[in-house]
């Protein structure tokens, strides 16, 4: 596998559809702040923009997309669903209002990509949802259809049920101190592709000297090492900020490339679970 080579780059999904190689993050992101940050992000280049029902800006996404101008068939949006409701029905309703939401209540609206936003749910539900995202994927609400947070046994319990397979993404928590290698390399072997949050380790590590050496190297700033290493471990990064200057930079990745030793050294920072911020999955 190639490393991109800018910002408009794009891998192929399992299913044929597109996935620009950086997608904005706009986890906290704030509502009017986040319409703010996406029309920046949007400005710069950046093509795909990951949110969540639960984080609360769903709206202002699809907001930003009609006020950038951007043509949307050019725009990757991804948004996750949480909860399930109790029937498969109920949850695709639920999901409706997702799409909705992010397309201003368009009946023909359509998002690119959905997750099912955490294992933690229960394989029950995780079930329900997923046979409401291949209703709304067969219906073509959705283009996409994929996971967050699943571990190696979660995957392999939904093997056994999907109709739609592989997904077309499994979004974990990724970057040099988390690295989890096993059910990263279960990704590789089902190709399912995998999306890194909080690639940037939500800037706790900026002091680290190993990162700061190698960024002092590149003349580069700490946080374009950490998006450079995840698409050259060949993650799609979902770096976040809500900072115009940082939004800018973050994505300016594709005129430098980190050697095989820098690689290396990033990679040897791993601390399993204790490395994680958010949430190591289970495999179980
Ligand atoms: P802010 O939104 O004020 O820029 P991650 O993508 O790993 O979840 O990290 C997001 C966090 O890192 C946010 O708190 C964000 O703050 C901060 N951040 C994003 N880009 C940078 C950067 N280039 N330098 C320092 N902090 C950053």
């Amino acid at each position: 596998m190639s490393t991109p080579d800018s910002l408009q780059s794009t891998i192929i999904l399992p299913n044929g559809q597109k996935m620009p190689c950086i997608g904005f993050g706009v986890w906290a992101s704030p509502p009017e702040q986040c319409l703010k940050s996406c029309l920046a992000a949007l400005g710069c280049g950046y093509r795909h923009i990951d949110t969540g029902d639960c984080y609360g800006n769903e709206a202002e996404v699809g907001q930003a997309v009609r006020e950038s101008g951007i043509d949307r068939k050019e725009l990757f949006l991804a948004t996750k669903v949480l909860m399930a409701q109790g029937s498969v029905e109920r949850s695709r309703e639920h999901i409706l209002a997702s799409i909705q939401r992010l397309a201003a209540q368009q009946e023909d609206a359509y998002v690119d990509m959905i997750l099912i936003h955490n294992a933690a749910v229960g394989d029950v539900e995780i079930k329900e949802l997923w046979l409401a995202l291949e209703q709304l994927y067969a219906e073509k609400r959705i283009r996409c259809i994929g996971v967050s947070n699943h571990g190696i046994g979660h995957l392999t319990r939904m093997k056994q049920y999907a109709s739609v397979w592989p997904p077309s993404a499994n979004q974990l928590e990724l970057h040099p101190w988390c690295q989890q290698r096993e059910v990263v390399a279960y990704c590789r072997q089902e190709g399912i592709p995998v999306q890194a949050y909080s690639p940037l380790a939500r800037n706790t590590k900026a002091n680290d000297e190993t990162l700061q050496d190698i960024a002092a190297s590149h003349g580069i700033t700490t946080a374009q090492v950490l998006v450079r290493w995840s698409l050259q471990k060949g993650f799609v990064p979902l770096p976040k900020s809500d900072n115009p200057e940082r939004i800018a930079k973050n994505a300016k990745v594709f005129d430098f490339t980190l050697t095989d030793e820098d690689m290396q050294r990033l990679d040897g920072l791993d601390q399993g679970k204790a490395g994680s911020l958010v949430l190591a999955v289970s495999n179980e």
